[in-house]
């Protein structure tokens, strides 16, 4: 089996971790259960770009009881934990390509290699595994029936895609089932954004003032918990709608240039390109922090701040202190890659439970139905999103109310009024 990852000996580590994470996983554990009987993947090879972590461990492992065979390779050059890879490869017998701090060059071999057992079905999050397969001419891939795509920008980026004709089949946006980006992006990123910054840095947020870039579903979840833990949250957008919900959400709203000299921490996360440059930096308060949360290392413009910079010192693990000409630093952590997943462990468990049941039942759905689907961006569907729903409120112990017949007769009636 081919494998490229950094050191087979963490395995027994990721080995723990994952079963730890998968506790916190009922949803996916359930679908786990139906899969090991039904098989409904049998005959499927399935390549996977995802950030490779304990949940996505667990996912895999899913798939593979399903009946599918599966390679893995990673979204990010630094979201890969090097002991999970490891898990993959020793105890699930994956080939797995993903070393934490990879380069560009190694980061597309290694989806060179993971499309190598030919797919039938693929699993992206940023779209890079599609945008090589496009890249390398559809006919070179003509086993593949549908993919799905994790993440907010893979799902622009494929959008643009079927735009302009090029969309080589038909792919599932998990991000866009409400069971994904309102709990993942909103409670997942929000959680784990502020986990990576306190790890990176050790900073007492209380008292701080965190300036949040974008108010989408990952804005507004990084906003609600830095607000929680005290600190002053200052919202900068270019959407008017969302700028509003900003205000009312009781949030100041700026434009970046005027909030730059008010911020002591600083998080981007709008899938945007350089929405902190030089022209902010220069405004930046000594010691300011600045971090992205976005999906690719384009939000902060790192590449003029090393030319304004006289120089340049890693501090911590993931924190890099630019001292400028002027004497001011700027603490810039994860090399401006998301900071989640690089220096902490990404979204939740029980967040990417819901998240990954998606995914699961999604490749289940192009399995059955991807041979009648265009080369489309589709919707996950409403019954998957409604199961999954359903099956977290379950494993929480929840119960809800039902409709009556009188009710759902008057929620679905225009006669009776006042
Ligand atoms: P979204 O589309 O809901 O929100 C993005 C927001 O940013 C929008 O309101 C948009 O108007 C705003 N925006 C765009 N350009 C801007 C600019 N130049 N200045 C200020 N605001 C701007 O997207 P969502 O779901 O919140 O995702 C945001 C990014 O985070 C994406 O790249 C996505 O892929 C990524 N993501 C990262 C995760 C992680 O684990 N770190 C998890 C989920 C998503």
């Amino acid at each position: 089996m081919k494998y490229e990852i950094k050191d087979i000996k963490l395995a027994d580590k990721g080995k723990d971790r994952a079963e730890w994470a998968f506790i916190q996983m009922p949803v996916l554990a359930r679908i786990q259960e139906s899969f090991r009987e039904r098989k409904p993947l049998l005959g499927q090879r399935i390549s996977a770009c995802l950030h490779i972590t304990a949940e996505t461990a667990n996912l895999i492992k899913v798939l593979k009881e399903g009946g599918a065979e599966v390679s893995l390779c990673a979204s990010n050059p630094l979201s890969t934990q090097d002991d999970i890879s490891a898990y993959m490869v020793k105890h699930l017998q994956v080939p797995t390509f993903g070393v934490r701090g990879s380069t560009r060059a190694q980061y597309y071999r290694h989806i060179k290699s993971a499309l190598e057992i030919e797919p039938t079905i693929t699993l992206d999050d940023g779209c890079d595994l599609v945008t090589t397969i496009v890249k390398a001419g559809r006919n070179r891939y003509k086993s593949v029936i549908g993919g799905t795509e994790e993440t907010t920008t893979g799902v622009n980026r494929l959008r643009a895609m079927e735009k302009s004709g090029l969309l080589p089949y038909p792919i599932i946006a998990v991000n866009d089932a409400k069971t994904k980006y309102l709990f993942d992006n909103r409670y997942g990123t929000g959680q784990s954004t502020i986990d990576g910054i306190l790890r990176a840095t050790n900073l007492l947020l209380a008292g701080k003032t965190v300036v949040v870039a974008g108010y989408g579903w990952c804005g507004r979840g990084i906003a609600m918990r830095a607000s929680g833990m005290g600190a002053r949250v200052i919202v900068t957008e270019v959407n008017p709608l969302r700028a509003l919900e900003a205000v009312m959400d009781g949030y100041k709203v700026l434009p970046m240039v005027k909030a730059a000299s008010l911020g002591d921490i600083f998080i981007t996360a709008t899938g945007c390109k350089n929405v902190i440059t030089s022209a902010h930096f220069n405004r930046m308060k000594d010691n300011a922090v600045i971090a992205n949360s976005g999906h690719f290392d384009v939000e902060i413009d790192v590449a003029s701040l090393k030319k304004i910079a006289k120089s340049i010192k890693n501090v911590r693990e993931n924190a890099q202190v630019f001292t400028l000409k002027s004497g001011r630093r700027i603490i810039l952590l994860s090399e401006g890659r998301l900071v989640n997943l690089s220096a902490a462990e990404g979204h939740p468990p029980a967040v990417m439970d819901m998240s990954f049941a998606n995914q699961a039942l999604s490749v289940e759905f192009l399995i059955k139905n991807g041979f009648t689907l265009e080369r489309k961006v589709y919707e996950v569907p409403a019954e998957i999103d409604i199961k999954v729903a359903k099956l977290k409120l379950e494993s929480l112990g929840l119960k809800i109310d039902t409709l009556s017949r009188s009710q759902k007769e008057y929620l679905s009636s225009f006669s009776s009024g006042t």
